[in-house]
């Protein structure tokens, strides 16, 4: 069914603002923006008046409006709109990643209570088609790990300080002007960002549904100019990277950590607000997506993209879902890191199960060394170290013959 959606707009800023003008000027979208929804009324906006409000219920409540594409960065706020959009029976789209990681599982089921659809393509990584991929195209081959940069600020500021010596706030600054960050850009650089975005993904990829606090995480704060001296001494560069993998014995291991990333890795070549996304399959083996994943137009093609998959009634179905017995992601987990500090800071090396290398000297010192995931949670809570992961080391992947032979989700993902 080919008809003409009708738009209630939650929120006028960096992508709303996007979508409104894209909409506006492209009158064979067959998109039409009944209101605007409001918080300050005082602000001049550069749209017709009689559009906005500021009583979210003129939407809500009007029956002639039968999506809401809710564009604001309060997760709270946009949790009423959108579960009160699903209960009206309206469509919903919507890029908010924190509010979609806290409540998935009851907007789900009130999505099919009412028939309705719920998508949010704009939620991970911007312009590129992540989810509806992970979803469609690799519904038939079994996923063994999703691996990628989904946070275009911390990237951006990464890129900064290493390419034009840009300290740490100055390129903060300059993410936020851009409007590539979140209103309160810690969500970007102490990885919570990346860690809702996590959530989605382990929902879209293994139908893992995980709750944010189940992801151990890691930011970017405290990436020193020393770290990064030597990144390039070794010719790695330094990226914010989210994982979710099969480990050998079967279990499903996620976190968000910077990592060293080495000059044969597709990842390197990722700058900027740009994000990449590497999927690797049991048949097609490795596939690597990339593109901007922050800014105004780039998600605005993403919010575009889910309005025009409702015109033909899209839905996630969720299929991977059904087949899990709602495993829980695993910590048990042993990880190779570089930890760094400066000063009088002592490191307890007893944490480590291993430990190759350790240098010390009265201003810096760094190891690096073999920890469990689980463990490292003391080291991340204190922010006087930096901890960056070494080199992704090519994952044995699991045979296709042994999966095959297998029920192959749920089995392997039983805790014992
Ligand atoms: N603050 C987010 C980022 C916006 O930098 O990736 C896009 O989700």
């Amino acid at each position: 069914m080919n008809t003409t959606k009708k738009i209630g707009l939650i929120g006028f800023g960096v992508v709303g603002e996007g979508v409104f003008k894209v909409i506006s000027s492209n009158k064979d979208l067959k998109v039409q923006i009944e209101k605007i929804a409001i918080k300050n009324p005082s602000k001049k906006r550069d749209a017709p008046a009689e559009l906005f409000t500021t009583d979210v219920n003129d939407i809500l409540l009007d029956s002639r409006i039968d999506t809401i594409v809710e564009l604001i960065d309060d997760d709270e706020a946009a949790y009423f709109i959108v579960k009160q959009a699903l209960i009206h029976k309206k469509n919903v789209v919507t890029a908010n990643k924190k509010m979609l990681a806290i409540h998935l599982s009851e907007l789900i089921q009130l999505q099919k209570a009412n028939k309705v659809s719920l998508l949010y393509e704009a939620a991970v990584c911007g312009s590129i088609p992540i989810l509806r991929n992970l979803e469609e195209y690799y519904n038939n081959d079994l996923l063994q790990s999703i691996y990628g940069i989904v946070n275009g600020s911390t990237n951006y500021i990464l890129t900064q300080m290493t390419e034009k010596n840009v300290c740490y706030q100055q390129a903060l600054q300059q993410a936020q002007l851009e409007g590539f960050a979140e209103s309160n850009p810690t969500l970007d650089v102490e990885g919570f960002d990346a860690q809702n975005k996590l959530v989605l993904l382990l929902k879209h990829t293994f139908g893992i549904k995980a709750l944010p606090t189940q992801i151990i995480r890691k930011g970017i704060c405290s990436i020193s100019s020393e770290d990064l001296q030597y990144a390039k001494e070794k010719e790695f560069q330094i990226k914010l990277i989210a994982k979710a993998y099969f480990n050998q014995l079967g279990y499903v291991v996620a976190y968000v950590m910077p990592q060293f990333i080495d000059k044969e890795s597709p990842l390197c070549t990722i700058r900027n607000e740009y994000n990449g996304i590497l999927i690797e399959s049991t048949l097609a083996d490795q596939q690597f997506l990339s593109g901007k994943g922050a800014g105004r137009y780039p998600t605005t093609s993403a919010v575009l993209s889910d309005i025009s998959a409702l015109q033909y009634g899209y839905q996630y179905e969720y299929k991977k879902a059904s087949n899990v017995n709602t495993p829980t992601v695993r910590q048990n987990e042993i990880i190779e890191v570089y930890v760094s500090w400066k000063g009088q800071t002592a490191i307890d090396s007893a944490l480590f199960i291993e430990i190759d290398t350790y240098f010390k000297s009265k201003e810096f010192c760094f190891l690096t060394g073999k920890i469990n995931l689980a463990t490292m949670d003391s080291l991340i809570a204190c922010q006087k170290f930096s901890v960056v992961e070494m080199p992704f080391r090519p994952l044995q992947k699991v045979a296709p013959e042994i999966l095959l032979e297998k029920n192959v989700y749920e089995p392997l993902l039983m805790d014992s």
